[in-house]
This record gives C-alpha cells, sequence and structure tokens, in this order.
C-alpha cells in the first residue's frame, strides 16, 4: 500500500468523522464588516426545514440544547443553484447579531432531523488587543495540497489562538457555477476545524473563478448579488475587500474613495484585498493598477493582499512606480490554498531591488497586529517561512 494511499484514506475517515450528521453538513462561519459583533452561521441540509435551530452560548453546553441560552433561526433557506431538476440540497444562514466582542460562542445546529456536535468560533475584539489573521487565496484545482493547506491552517489556528479568522481572496472553485465543485471545497473546509472544535471564520472574496455565480452568494451569506465589495472593522484595523470581477471604476471607485477618506481619519491600519493583481508576478497587471492604486498610495494602505497568480510574492514598496522606503506600500500574494504553482515572472521591477520576493511555493499568510507593529509572514505548506515583513504604523495616522 503507497503512502499516498493511506494518506488519503485517512482523510476520508476524518473527513467522514467531522461532517458526517445525517441532514446536515457543511458547518460554517462567515463574517463581513462586524466580526466584533455579527456573525453568520450556516450549513447544507438535504431538505429544507423551516424549524432548524442553531443553539448558541458563551458557555460550552454540549449536547445539552435546553442549556442554552440563545438561540436563532435561519433567515434564509433555498436549494443552492443548479439547475432546476434538482432537488436539493439547501442552503441555511442564521445571522448572529449583537455578541460579545472577544468572546467564544459555542453552537449547535439542529436540523433536518439531525444535530451536530458543539462547535464555536471567537468574536474580533472590540478595543486594543494583538490579533492575528490569515490572509491567502486560489484553492480552486489541487484539492491534495488543499487538503494539506487545509491542515495546516488548523495546526496554525491551534498554534496561535489569536488567530481570528482566513481571509479568502477568491477562486476557491474551478467551476463558481458548479455545485459538486463548492460541495467538495466545502467538505474540506472542515478540515481547518480544530480538534476542539473551533471553526476558522471565512472573510469572503470573489474570485475570477466565481465571477457572477449564484453559488458564491449563497455559500457565503451574500445578500447584495453583484456587488461583494466591504470592510471588515477589527479595532482600530480595517481590511477593505473589493470585488476586481465587477467594474473596477465607477461605483466602486467612488465608494473605495469615501472609504478611505473616512478610515484614513478613524483606524491605526488599512489593508486592501481582492483578487486580480496591480502589482502580478506572473500576469498583466488589472485594472486595479490605473483605479485604485493611486488612492491606495493617496490615502497610505498599509498592505495589500492580491491572488490569482499562483506563486508566492511580496513586493518592493512602491510609490507612483518607482520603490519609496518611506511611502510606498508592498503588494502580497499571490495564491497558494491548493493550485499548481506557476513560475514567477522575477525580473519584474518590483520584484527587484532586494526587497521583493517571487518564488513557486504554495503558502498561506499569518499578519500579527499588536500596538504599534504589523507583522507579516508568509508560510509554507512545511511550516516554515518564506519571507516576512514589519511595518510601523503610517505617521499620519499616529494622532490618537
Ligand atoms: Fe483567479
Amino acid at each position: 500500500m503507497t503512502m499516498k494511499f493511506i494518506f488519503s484514506l485517512n482523510l476520508i475517515l476524518m473527513l467522514w468523522t467531522q461532517t458526517s450528521y445525517a441532514g446536515i453538513r457543511h458547518q460554517r462561519v462567515t463574517w463581513h464588516e462586524n466580526p466584533s459583533t455579527e456573525a453568520t452561521i450556516s450549513w447544507t441540509s438535504d431538505k429544507k426545514d423551516e424549524s432548524s435551530i442553531v443553539y448558541y452560548d458563551t458557555i460550552p453546553k454540549g449536547d445539552k440544547l435546553r442549556a442554552y441560552r440563545y438561540v436563532s433561526s435561519p433567515y434564509s433557506q433555498g436549494k443552492y443553484a443548479r439547475g432546476i431538476f434538482h432537488r436539493g440540497p439547501f442552503y441555511n444562514h442564521a445571522r448572529l447579531i449583537n455578541l460579545l466582542p472577544d468572546t467564544d460562542y459555542h453552537f449547535v445546529i439542529v436540523s433536518d432531523k439531525a444535530q451536530t456536535k458543539e462547535l464555536w468560533f471567537r468574536t474580533a475584539p472590540a478595543s486594543k488587543k494583538n490579533i492575528r489573521l490569515l490572509f491567502g487565496g486560489d484553492s480552486r484545482s489541487d484539492h491534495e495540497q488543499r487538503l494539506v493547506m487545509n491542515g495546516l491552517m488548523k495546526d496554525l489556528l491551534e498554534m496561535h489562538p489569536e488567530i481570528l479568522a482566513l481571509v479568502h481572496g477568491g477562486d476557491y472553485v474551478n467551476n463558481g457555477s458548479s455545485w459538486p465543485d463548492w460541495d467538495k471545497w466545502l467538505t474540506h473546509h472542515s478540515l481547518t476545524t480544530t480538534d476542539k472544535g473551533r471553526v476558522l471564520p471565512i472573510i469572503p472574496t470573489r474570485g475570477n473563478h466565481e465571477f457572477y455565480a449564484k453559488l458564491f452568494n449563497q455559500v457565503w451569506d451574500w445578500p447584495n448579488e453583484g456587488k461583494s465589495y466591504y470592510t471588515t472593522e477589527i479595532q482600530d484595523i480595517a481590511i477593505i475587500t473589493l470585488n476586481t470581477e465587477v467594474s473596477i471604476w465607477g461605483d466602486q471607485r467612488d465608494w473605495l474613495e469615501m472609504q478611505l477618506k473616512s478610515l484614513n481619519r478613524d483606524k491605526k491600519w488599512i489593508m486592501a484585498n481582492y483578487h486580480r493583481p496591480a502589482f502580478p508576478a506572473v500576469k498583466k497587471p488589472s485594472t486595479a493598477r490605473d483605479a485604485w492604486v493611486p488612492l491606495f498610495e493617496t490615502y497610505q494602505v498599509d498592505m495589500v493582499f492580491e491572488s490569482d497568480g499562483h506563486v508566492y510574492k511580496q513586493t518592493a514598496p512602491i510609490f507612483k512606480d518607482k520603490v519609496d522606503q518611506e511611502r510606498g506600500i508592498i503588494y502580497v500574494g499571490e495564491g497558494g490554498l491548493g493550485v499548481k504553482q506557476r513560475t514567477p515572472k522575477d525580473d519584474r521591477w518590483f520584484l527587484q531591488n532586494d526587497s521583493g520576493i517571487a518564488m513557486s511555493a504554495h503558502h498561506v499568510q499569518l499578519v500579527t497586529i499588536e500596538e504599534d507593529r504589523l507583522i507579516y509572514e508568509g508560510i509554507s505548506e512545511d511550516g516554515s517561512v518564506l519571507g516576512s515583513i514589519q511595518l510601523q504604523p503610517r505617521p499620519s495616522r499616529l494622532n490618537d
């Protein structure tokens, strides 16, 4: 028996034990704008059960449903989009609001005559506290590698409990309109759940493989179809997630400018995140280069996360198309959560000057934000550090 076969058998067994609750599967937590006080708990069921309930509490209660102090019913249920002849399965979204910041929430889902085991997630802090976030994109085509990276994220979550969520930069699946693709992705996602049942929330981004797919909205509780850009606020940190799959100019650019203007007054750290790179290590630049980069520079965004290229990259600090150590912005990425890695065009000027890096390497990015320091680390599949960056807050934002 080959090692690969034994590995696959173990994974099948692990996935089966983590996801088999008869009619319920794909339990997940999604964050959008206010992760200190709000979260969506979602799942897949074989049948639409209008009496479904999420039981939740700040203290673990196990399977004693009557002991939970809070309950929430799905505000949205429906058939995943896969053609009129399909009878299911169904998505279910329960929105939890008025949560306490920096608090563990334990929950059990009862739906379609089944009950899950107790899982939990931690809300983001509202006051100053060191936090960590994972960033990464492109998990669509190399499924074996996706399982490896999900296992790594689980290990990181267990090792660093300050990790709050994964900002996924898009291209989850090969065909965003294929339910079997999403079914597999969501099943694999359960491998990021820790042994003690802690779920890794997802802050979602639309990639070109999701394009206008309805399933993206149905998986990630996305009520505003087609828009998919928003700001996630965690204490004095803002993550602006943009959508490169609709017009990058027009409404979205106007919205970005308004956001940056106001966040620049209120936040110490501003990060941008989107799928198609402005400073790519493989392909041609997206329209973001002309439409968004001048705004990032005017408002001195701290760091920008890009995906889509299938390489690991850290650019030099860029300001007005030149290396600028003081005012420059570093663009990092560019997709390595389960896709074959490409060969980067590392002769591009922004990957030179001793401060740029580009290589073929599966990776996830770990960002640690302390009082006056942001530490970025690119982590390879074996846990080693591919590259790291330390930033101080911009001088213009130190007047609080
Ligand atoms: Fe892509």
